[in-house]
């Protein structure tokens, strides 16, 4: 057998092996299918809504348990991996054990982690029929779960984002997030500049990381989503039925779908693509920063280049444009806030920062009006 012969054979042995392994996956999907699927406009209102839960996680809920888990030394205190599934996949099973674990335990602990983690799958997934049923006790639960972790700035910062949304005073759109929970790997400015550990994050490094996730998450459920779920919906001949936009499944559906085609390298560029769009999927969903401060350029990249794929012109096109407004605003620093943390910002309980009383913010605006 010629080298180029035991070449070709020893990959077509890989792409079956990975068909084998794709057709072996568990595939699970929302778990109430709706009577009837929402209108698009409905759809676009939910988007919205599911965009400022992740900010939310982003921003508060995740950093909030990294930091509880680092203090009871359930966490490698290295790690720069803020992933809220694991972390309260983690803190489900110690509670179960064990009602100490928070300063307070309360008999409703558990009903309050299981909801949020159902609202962290939600979002993760793309529920949009849970998340728009279920956003407020989702939020609620996760503002239960900010206070059992001693949160207790957080809890409050995400209480009233939720009041607002749910009064009405506000729509998603118009929310601003103008605080974030510190984790204990982010060192504080010029002091911990000195006794800086390699894991150690800036604190313009992790914001300029939240930042990006934020925008990448935003961009994923409102462009690549919809395109694969079309793409989808083309391909098998079904109509809508519901409003779940799940990248995962759709990105293993497509991965399967490509897998069964004849070898060819053209095939074997796709079944790539595919494989490096899922890769960002899962690295901005399970969150380990460095990738994304490294590789966030990439991700959208393969994203855009997916959609020229599944023939979705449109969705590339934004997704590039998202990528060259991202990196214009991206490198502007958040400085005086970074460099110059003053008595008042240090003071601040429970390691709450509030970017608002500085003279530069962090200031997530959702909104698409202009402002
Ligand atoms: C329960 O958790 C508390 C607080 O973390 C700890 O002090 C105690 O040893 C734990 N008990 C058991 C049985 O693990
Ligand atoms: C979500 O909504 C459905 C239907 O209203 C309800 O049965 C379910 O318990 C809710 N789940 C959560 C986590 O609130
Ligand atoms: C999809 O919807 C159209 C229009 O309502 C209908 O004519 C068609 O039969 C449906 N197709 C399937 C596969 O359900």
């Amino acid at each position: 057998m010629g080298r180029q012969n035991r070449r070709s054979h020893k990959s077509r042995d890989s792409l079956a092996w990975k068909l084998k392994k794709v057709k072996a996956r568990k595939v699970y999907h929302q778990p109430t299918i709706p009577t009837n699927p929402m209108t698009l406009n409905d759809e676009d209102a939910t988007l919205d809504l599911m965009c400022v839960l992740f900010c939310i996680m982003t921003l508060y809920l995740g950093p909030a348990l990294w930091n509880f888990l680092k203090r009871k030394l359930l966490v490698n205190p290295k790690s720069i991996i803020v992933d809220t599934y694991a972390f309260l996949e983690l803190i489900i099973d110690h509670r179960s054990r064990n009602a100490s674990i928070f300063t307070n335990s309360n008999p409703n602990d558990m009903n309050h982690l299981q909801k949020a983690r159902e609202g962290r799958l939600s979002v993760a997934h793309g529920y949009l029929d849970e998340i728009s049923r279920n956003w407020s006790g989702y939020l609620l639960s996760w503002v239960e779960v900010l206070k059992m972790v001693d949160a207790h700035g957080a809890a409050a910062a995400v209480q009233q984002i939720h009041n607002e949304i749910k009064s009405g005073s506000k729509t998603p759109l118009d929310v601003i997030l103008v605080s974030f929970t510190k984790p204990h790997f982010m060192n504080e400015g010029h002091e911990g500049f000195l006794q800086r550990k390699e894991t150690d994050l800036t604190q313009e490094q992790y914001l300029k990381a939240i930042r990006i996730k934020m925008a990448l998450y935003k961009t994923m459920i409102l462009n690549l989503a919809p395109a694969l779920r079309s793409e989808n919906l083309r391909r098998t001949g079904r109509n809508r039925t519901d409003s779940e936009l799940d990248c995962q499944n759709l990105l293993f559906d497509l991965l399967e779908f490509w897998l069964q085609k004849q070898q060819h390298p053209d095939t074997m560029a796709n079944v790539d693509l595919i494989e490096k769009a899922k890769h960002g999927r899962n690295v901005l969903c399970h969150e380990s920063l460095d990738p994304i401060l490294a590789n966030w350029e990439n991700f959208l990249l393969y994203w855009s280049q997916l959609c020229v794929l599944i023939s979705d012109p449109t969705a590339a096109r934004a997704i590039k444009e998202d990528r060259i407004k991202l990196k214009r605003r991206i490198n502007i620093p958040l400085t005086g806030l970074i460099s110059r943390p003053t008595l008042k910002f240090k003071s601040l309980a429970n390691n709450h920062c509030n970017p608002n009383s500085q003279s530069r913010k962090l200031k997530i605006m959702l909104t698409r009006k202009p402002t």
